[in-house]
């Protein structure tokens, strides 16, 4: 990325690296110092702006306007510097063009075609859940957190592949690639020769089962919605978002478990509660931490000018624990109902597989909490530095059996 030079005003400059692999794996005490210097910060060491606190993470995002997401969502701007791949054309666009794509996407993903694959799901969780049980100890990466989406949602796009874990290591390559060229992005990237021509071919039509969301997709191109190259692109949008998310998802409720025995209680005592549950864990440990716009205009934002032209890295998991918003926010307590977090994202580009992500989880967590006793840490887990995704490398625990 180019270093950008600090525009002229009275802010507070912070000399750190949010990139920083130990900030990475535990940023709370980054975002807390982040809240508390104001309501934007300058950061030196990369040039570009970072906010933190609630309001003004929900008001960045709910102005696509002045905070567009064309020029990407990571450290980088597309505007003078080249894409390492075609940039999205959901995620990476602004209306109107971002409106066509959207609805094209929701559409193919319609709620009634998500609700559909809830049977098939539950018997994947429970299928699970009890082999997980009969082994006892495991590590919840890969034999969970990893092993649930890739079975229920590459089936659901309509792949029809045995090794779906290029996958993971695909959405490692988009989510860390919005970083800056620091090691993470680096390691990640090292792959790209390898999977990126398989996830090309796995868009093609050819290759996808005609009762997916792939064939779905096509289908807009059919009536002239979309192009099929646009529809291929779409495709890629799912399997670049659609699996990590998740895989960190469940990692992060299964630690959040782990680590708060009440909290397990009470989803057992209602595993009806596992819907809520899961907003919970989404604000207590988010998933994605942050995303970035740029400015399209001469902003301000509380008085400081940002300028043209500038990055904003917009800390989605620190709004969520903002004490200007919420109550006791360093709490899990799956009995708040934490509407409002900004998990899956908010305003125009709010997440469109939200009620898949949703969906997985409730029937994951309603399985759990009706088998399993106790989730007990089995030794330390540990984090992996990622540089929008914050989830799990290990995790490893005993389940005991209802
Ligand atoms: C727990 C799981 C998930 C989390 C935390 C999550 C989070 C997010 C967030 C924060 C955004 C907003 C990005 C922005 O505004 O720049 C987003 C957008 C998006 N998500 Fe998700 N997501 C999850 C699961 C999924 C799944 C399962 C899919 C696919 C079915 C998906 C597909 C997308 C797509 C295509 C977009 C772009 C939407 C747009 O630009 O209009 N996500 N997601």
């Amino acid at each position: 990325m180019k270093n950008s030079s600090r525009p002229d005003g009275d802010y507070p400059v912070w000399d750190i690296d949010p990139y920083d692999e130990d900030i990475l794996r535990e940023p709370r005490d980054y975002f807390a110092t982040l809240r508390e210097l104001g309501p934007v910060v300058w950061i030196e060491k990369y040039g570009f702006w970072a906010i933190g606190r609630y309001e003004q993470v929900r008001s960045v995002f709910g102005d696509w306007k002045r905070f567009c997401s064309s020029r990407g969502v990571g450290v980088s701007d597309f505007k003078t510097e080249k894409p390492w791949r075609p940039p999205s054309i959901i995620l990476e666009v602004d209306p109107p063009d971002h409106s066509r794509t959207r609805n094209a996407l929701a559409r193919a993903m319609s709620p009634k075609s998500v609700l559909s694959l809830r049977p098939i799901m539950e018997q994947v969780a429970e299928t699970l859940v009890d082999r997980l049980l009969d082994t006892g100890s495991f590590d919840v990466v890969p034999d969970l957190a990893e092993a649930f989406p890739l079975k229920v949602f590459p089936d659901a796009v309509g792949l029809d592949v045995n090794n779906r874990h290029n996958l993971i290591t695909y959405g490692a390559m988009v989510f860390n690639a919005l970083g800056p060229d620091n090691r993470v992005r680096q390691k990640a990237l090292a792959n790209a020769t390898e999977v990126v021509p398989w996830i090309i071919e796995r868009c093609k039509r050819e290759n996808l089962t005609d009762n997916g969301f792939g064939a779905a997709i096509y289908r807009a191109a059919d009536e002239g919605k979309l192009t099929n190259d646009e529809a291929a692109l779409l495709v890629r949008s799912l399997l670049s978002a659609g699996i990590d998310t998740t895989v960190t998802g469940i990692g992060n409720a299964m630690l959040s478990f782990a680590h708060h025995p009440d909290q397990w209680e009470l989803l057992k005592a209602d595993p009806s509660l596992a819907k809520q549950a899961f907003e919970e864990v989404l604000r207590y440990e988010s998933p994605i931490h942050s995303f970035f716009r740029t400015t399209t205009e001469d902003v301000e934002i509380e008085g400081v000018d940002l300028g043209e032209g500038r990055k904003i890295s917009v800390g989605l998991h620190s709004a969520n624990l903002d004490p200007r918003h919420w109550v006791d926010p360093d709490t899990f307590d799956i009995l708040r109902k934490p509407t409002g977090h900004m998990a899956l994202g908010v305003g125009v580009h709010g997440c469109v597989g939200q009620m898949i992500a949703r969906l997985e989880l409730e029937v994951l967590l309603t399985a759990l909490a009706r088998r399993v006793k106790t989730i007990e840490p089995d030794g330390d887990h540990v984090w992996r530095a990622g540089n929008s995704l914050r989830g799990l490398d290990h995790l490893p625990v005993t389940l005991r059996a209802a």
